[in-house]
């Protein structure tokens, strides 16, 4: 039996040293250790011999058989690197030495107007702060002046989230957090903050509406904030965004957390004050909401409205961008069309 186990070693060796191909190997393979197979015979065999014998052949045995294990292994091991080589060299070539003409982005329109009143308001000692586009009912409402079943509440239909928080349908929804965290100025200081980003609510979509959106929210307060201030700052923000002379009109407006509160209307850039589509005929459109802070939006932000005041904007971005761009179709702006976005091209 141990001759014929060195034999079977030194064919085992012989075969494999002929290998070719993959297939070979498993034939081998089957043709040793198979149910059938030249090892597992003798293992049958083996059975028969007394208990002395059995054990050193027993032992013999299973260090050739593996052995077999380790060499097909090995075998097989060498033959997928083959393939996978032969699949790598089948490839196509990439020659990374080649400079490829690689076509610029651009900016959004949106992007470049937020940047443009952003650097406006910053030389006038604005910081810019960033509000959650996830907010609780808490502070989309009644943080500025909007408690339940109040009827401004139909106005800013949203989406919720299952746990309760909903979609900010404004970016007022952060006055709260911006006033509790900055705290009422120091004397003589004023607290001034821009808060731009993305808004949503509940809209048929059409030329002039979107449920997605985006607006700038400014705010100053201090000791002695008045209308003043507030006229003197939304008239520089115009003349500085279009760079030339707007007609404008200030009329009353109803916002709950300002008192009292303006609508500032720009004449229609479209239609030169005609009236179209985007300024619903009537030759003006709503740019710039504004007000002076309900004392009891500052109270509920901490700060004592006897001893402060303040103003408060609520400018739509999307709008401006569409007037500065003449733009006369709301929905571009989240379409993804590039040919038409690529167009307003500055950096
Ligand atoms: N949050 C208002 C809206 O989306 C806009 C607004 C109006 C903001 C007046 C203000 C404000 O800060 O004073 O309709």
């Amino acid at each position: 039996m141990k001759e014929k186990i060195k034999l079977l070693k030194f064919n085992f060796q012989e075969e494999m040293k002929a290998v070719t191909k993959k297939e070979e190997v498993e034939r081998i393979r089957v043709n040793y250790l198979g149910k059938k197979g030249f090892v597992t015979e003798i293992f049958n065999e083996m059975k028969k011999l007394n208990t002395d014998n059995k054990k050193e052949i027993g032992r013999e045995l299973n260090v050739f058989k593996n052995n077999i294990e380790r060499t097909v292994d090995e075998y097989n091991k060498m033959f997928e690197e083959k393939d996978l080589e032969e699949a790598l060299k089948n490839t196509e070539k990439y020659d990374f030495s080649i400079i490829s003409p690689v076509t610029e982005g651009t900016l959004h329109p949106i992007t470049i107007v937020q940047r443009q009143v952003e650097e406006i308001f910053k030389t006038m000692g604005f910081i810019i702060e960033d509000g959650l586009e996830i907010q609780t009912e808490f502070d989309n409402f009644e943080a500025v002046n909007t408690p339940k079943n109040h009827p401004a509440r139909d106005m800013q239909d949203t989406y919720y989230l299952e746990n309760g928080q909903l979609l900010r349908t404004q970016t007022s929804a952060a006055q709260n957090y911006i006033m509790r965290k900055y705290g009422a100025p120091k004397k003589g200081d004023t607290l001034k903050v821009l808060l731009p980003g993305r808004c949503f609510r509940n809209e048929n979509i059409d030329a002039c509406h979107e449920n997605t959106f985006f607006q700038m929210e400014g705010m100053m307060i201090g000791e002695d904030i008045s209308i003043a201030n507030l006229i003197y700052f939304m008239k520089l923000l115009l003349s500085e965004v279009f760079k030339k002379e707007v007609k404008v009109r200030l009329r009353p407006g109803y916002f709950p957390f300002v008192e009292p509160g303006f609508e500032l209307d720009i004449n229609c850039l479209i239609c030169g004050g005609k009236g179209c589509p985007t300024c619903k005929h009537s030759g003006w459109l709503e740019l710039l909401p504004c007000g002076m802070i309900h004392p009891n939006v500052l109270r509920m932000g901490g700060i004592d409205p006897e001893h402060y005041t303040g103003f408060a904007f609520g400018l739509g971005l999307t709008r401006l961008a569409m007037m500065k761009y003449e733009i006369k179709d709301i929905r571009i702006f989240n379409s993804g069309n590039l040919r038409i976005l690529r167009q307003f091209g500055d950096r």
